[in-house]
């Protein structure tokens, strides 16, 4: 089967087709360390050929929900070695996410202050704080030298998981976070050189996808993007010709692969957006593509027998199956994830999916 081959991303190779996708788990204390359970949950899914990390926070800054690692002070970067000894130690491979919330937080976790967007438009909704739900608040529009600096600050967190021990990184470009935010004319009305057309929507992720490529090197890089998820208020009037043009000149660069995510909701209200992802955006691409969300076994199988993708990466299924490759090889029953222990707490629902008895 396509799943259990090996894969080539930039110059490593991957032992199966069968990536573990980014997971916040909100378990590391408030200073954003992470801890030896954290050392635990990722050497459990070693048997994945790439482990993703949960996002991690690049800055202060990036912070958007309580409890989510960073990766920016000695204490975050030295128990982020930890993990990746550990996993290194099982024969794994293992990139970090780096992650900036943009307007995706509220100030109760913020040391009092608000949120940073592209653009001054809040999210319509509540959020989920520390205290509670909360109003999302409008966000202070980024200048141009803050700009400037949180490109910087992606420059940093990317030297530090290589420091950490990371085999690479990938950031996260999906799911309406601060570079999905500068891609979507519903977060950024901008008129200056990072909005107003597509080709400079698309700057700020080309200039930090620049820098992480000059601070981690060449195929250490990757990038997840959710062409059509509308998830934190995500729109976009021509999803196609955005994206196809930034994966188009993300072809130009050093990457080890790009991770495109299927629609998670349904598109009812976005008619004029493709319903294939993979089909539409995947052939695009000349680096290696992860496909992602939904699959199981048989449609993950399906999805490279297409010839467009060439790995799957699972969340859900990775969260609750520790042994997730063992458990399809041999057609196992699988552990169901329970969301009431997704976010925060200890080892429950963390470190105690059962493995299959040997
Ligand atoms: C508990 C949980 C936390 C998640 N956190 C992140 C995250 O930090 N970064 C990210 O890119 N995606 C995150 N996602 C989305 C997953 O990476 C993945 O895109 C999604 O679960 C769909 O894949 P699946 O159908 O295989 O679960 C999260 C998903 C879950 C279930």
């Amino acid at each position: 089967m396509r799943l259990f081959e090996k894969v080539t991303a930039g110059r490593q190779t991957l032992k199966n087709s069968i990536a573990m996708a980014p997971m916040t788990r909100s378990r590391a204390n408030s200073e954003g360390v992470v801890n030896d359970l954290t050392v635990l949950y990722y050497t459990q899914r070693v048997s994945a050929g790439l482990i993703i990390t949960e996002g991690i926070n690049i800055s202060e800054q990036a912070l958007g929900s309580p409890w989510t690692p960073g990766i920016y002070t000695p204490e975050q970067i030295d128990a982020w070695k930890k993990v990746t000894s550990a996993v290194h130690d099982k024969g794994g491979l293992i990139y970090a996410q780096l992650w900036h919330t943009g307007r995706v937080g509220h100030s109760v976790d913020r040391n009092g202050k608000l949120p940073v967007a592209p653009s001054a438009i809040a999210i319509k909704g509540q959020h989920f704080s520390s205290q509670g739900m909360k109003d999302y608040e409008t966000p202070h529009e980024l200048t141009m030298p803050e700009i400037r600096q949180i490109v910087r600050d992606y420059g940093q967190a990317a030297k530090n998981a290589i420091d950490a021990g990371f085999d690479g990184v990938e950031l996260h470009a999906a799911f309406g976070y601060l570079p999905n935010q500068f891609l979507c004319e519903s977060a950024n009305q901008r008129t200056d050189e990072y909005g107003g057309s597509i080709e400079n929507r698309n700057r700020f992720v080309l200039e930090v996808i620049q820098e992480l490529v000059n601070a981690a090197g060449s195929d250490k890089v990757g990038i997840k993007l959710s062409p059509t998820n509308a998830y934190n208020n995500i729109e976009n009037s021509d999803p196609v010709a955005q994206f196809k043009t930034l994966i188009e000149a993300l072809n130009q660069m050093p990457l080890a692969y790009i991770h495109l995510m299927n629609a998670m909701f349904p598109l009812d209200k976005f008619p004029h957006y493709p319903k294939d992802v993979m089909g539409t955006f995947g052939p695009i691409s000349k680096h290696l593509v992860i496909a992602n969300a939904g699959y199981n076994k048989e449609t993950g199988e399906a999805e490279l027998e297409k010839g467009i993708a060439g790995m799957i990466s699972y969340g859900a299924l990775f969260l609750a199956n520790p042994d997730l490759p063992r458990r399809f090889e041999l057609n196992a029953g699988l552990n169901e994830p329970d969301r009431a222990t997704m976010f925060g707490g200890g080892e429950k629902g963390y470190t105690d999916y059962p493995f299959l008895r040997d």
